[in-house]
């Protein structure tokens, strides 16, 4: 049982190319952990703020041309802030935090994709996120060709990036998820969306069930 579990809440996040379904599953799980009587904080990067909002219109926009450096550190403040007003908070007060993105994609898009220094990366990924670090992170994973399909009409500054971006940025979340295995669980994407949502309520409840986080539903009828 990881130490912090009991003395706090926990983070759960989900990650994966773009068109890997996670917004769809990131819904349907939220209802599913609150329906079982979890108190449930479900949150996204980048934007779950007032400044984070401001980041997402200037990193996702196609307006500004951002060096590398400049875009990494935007995702940086964006997380900094998220964390120190969103995530830490809800943690203390002993609730699942479910977040839509996190440290990994950062990892994976400006690391692998953008091909920015991957100790640097990640020595400012924990440096912004305040030494929280997800105690589950599910990987919805797909071929790029499928994730292309589902977000064929969507155009921010990542979506129109070619397919070796892409490439990269699948991999990248691949060797995150190889360096930490007891933390990231890789699910199959590609799979009908029924299929994956089957998966991914089992691992996460799974997970809660194991490391003591008992949801009032649950326990009520135990
Ligand atoms: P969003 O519209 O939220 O896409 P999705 O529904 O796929 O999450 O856009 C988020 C985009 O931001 C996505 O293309 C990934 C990118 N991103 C990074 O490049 N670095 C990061 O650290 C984060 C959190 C997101």
């Amino acid at each position: 049982m990881s130490p912090q579990s009991q003395a706090r809440g926990c983070l759960i996040t989900i990650e994966g190319i773009d068109g890997a379904g996670k917004s769809t599953q990131v819904a349907r799980l939220a209802a599913i952990l609150a329906g079982r009587g979890h108190r449930l904080v479900t949150t996204r990067e980048p934007g779950a703020t007032p400044l984070g909002r401001e980041v997402r219109r200037m990193v996702l926009g196609r307006e500004l041309a951002l060096a590398p450096d400049a875009e990494l550190l935007l995702f940086l403040a964006d997380r900094a802030e998220h964390v120190a007003t969103v995530i830490a908070p809800a943690l203390a007060d002993g609730a699942v935090v479910l977040c839509d993105r996190f440290a990994d994609s950062t990892m994976a898009y400006q690391g692998h994709g953008r091909g920015r220094d991957l100790a640097h990366v990640r020595r400012w990924n924990a440096e912004s996120s305040a030494g929280v670090v997800p105690d589950l992170t599910l990987l919805l994973d797909c071929p790029i060709d499928l994730g292309t399909e589902r977000r064929r009409r969507e155009t921010d500054r990542y979506q129109v990036l070619d397919r070796t971006f892409h490439e990269r940025v699948r991999a990248g979340f691949l060797a995150e998820a190889a360096a930490a295995p007891d933390r990231v669980r890789r699910i199959d994407a590609s799979r009908p969306l029924a299929d994956v949502g089957v998966e991914v309520e089992r691992v996460t409840i799974d997970w809660l069930d194991t490391h003591g986080f008992r949801a009032a539903a649950a326990s009520a009828s135990a």
